[in-house]
C-alpha cells in the first residue's frame, strides 16, 4: 500500500458503543484487525482466504473459551505428586453454519481437538435475506455441553437467530456465537433476541447496503472460502 494511502488507527468503531451493556464481546486485538484487513481486501485469493479465516477463527476462539471450567486432577511429575488443572466437563461442541461456517472449524479444533461438531444448513434467500435451514445435525444429547456456533458473517442476524432458536429446541443451553464480522443490525437482532448467549465479534462494521450486504464487510464468505465466484 503506498503511504499516501495510509492514516494514524482510529480506535475501535464508534458503533460498539451502541454494545457495551449488551451480552457481546469485541475481539479487537491487533493480530485479529490486521487479519481481518487482509481478508477484505479484494485481492487475497481463495487459498490466503481459507487460511486467514481459519487463524482469525483460532485466535477468536482462544479468547471464547476463556471461561472454560477447570478440575484439578493427581498428576506425577518426576519430582513430585501434585492436584493440576485440566478442562472440566462435558466436551464442547462447535457447530459452523454452512457453508462460510465451515472455513473457522479447523482454527477451533486445533484448540480442542476432541470437541464434537454438529452442523446447521443454511441459505439466505438473495431477494428477501430471509435464511433457509436445509440441514441439521447436533450431537446428542447437547445440555451439558459448550455450543461454540460459527459463522463468519452476522449480516441482517436471521441465520445467527434461526440456527441459535434451533440448538436451543434440541436441548441446547450454553450457547456462544463467534463472527468474524458483524454489522450493528445483526448484533443488535441476536443480542436482543438471545440475550443469554455471548456474541464474540472481530469487527464491528458500519452498516449493510440495499442486498443486505455488510459495507465495508469482504464480499460473499462462502464464496470467497471456495471459491465459487
Ligand atoms: C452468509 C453467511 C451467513 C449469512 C449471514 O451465508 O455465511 O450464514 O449469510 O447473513 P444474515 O446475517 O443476513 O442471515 P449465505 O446465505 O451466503 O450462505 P453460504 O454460506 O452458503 O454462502
Ligand atoms: N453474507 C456474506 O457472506 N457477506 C455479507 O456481507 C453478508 C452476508
Amino acid at each position: 500500500m503506498a503511504e499516501s494511502e495510509t492514516r494514524p488507527y482510529s480506535g475501535a468503531p464508534v458503533e460498539e458503543q451502541e454494545f457495551k451493556d449488551r451480552n457481546v464481546v469485541f475481539c479487537n486485538h491487533p493480530l485479529i484487525q490486521h487479519k481481518i484487513s487482509l481478508l477484505r481486501d479484494e485481492n487475497t485469493g481463495t487459498n490466503e482466504f481459507r487460511k486467514l479465516v481459519e487463524e482469525i477463527a483460532r485466535l477468536e476462539g482462544y479468547e471464547a473459551l476463556r471461561d472454560l471450567p477447570l478440575e484439578e486432577r493427581r498428576v506425577k511429575t518426576p519430582i513430585a505428586e501434585t492436584f493440576t488443572p485440566f478442562i472440566a466437563g462435558k466436551k464442547l461442541c462447535l457447530v459452523p453454519i454452512l457453508r462460510a461456517g465451515l472455513g473457522m472449524v479447523e482454527g477451533l479444533l486445533s484448540l480442542v481437538p476432541t470437541a464434537k461438531v454438529g452442523f446447521i444448513g443454511m441459505y439466505r434467500d438473495e431477494t428477501t435475506h430471509i435464511p433457509h435451514e436445509y440441514y441439521c445435525k447436533i450431537p446428542s444429547p447437547i445440555e451439558q455441553r459448550t455450543i461454540v456456533v460459527l459463522d463468519p458473517m452476522l449480516a441482517t442476524g436471521g441465520s445467527a437467530c434461526d440456527a441459535i432458536e434451533d440448538i436451543k429446541k434440541r436441548g441446547g443451553v450454553h450457547i456462544k456465537f463467534l463472527c468474524i464480522i458483524a454489522a450493528p443490525e445483526g448484533l443488535r437482532k441476536v443480542t436482543q433476541a438471545h440475550p443469554d448467549v455471548t456474541v464474540y465479534v472481530g469487527h464491528l462494521d458500519h452498516q449493510l447496503n440495499e442486498k443486505a450486504y455488510i459495507v465495508p464487510g469482504l464480499g460473499d464468505a462462502g464464496d470467497r472460502i471456495y471459491g465459487t465466484k
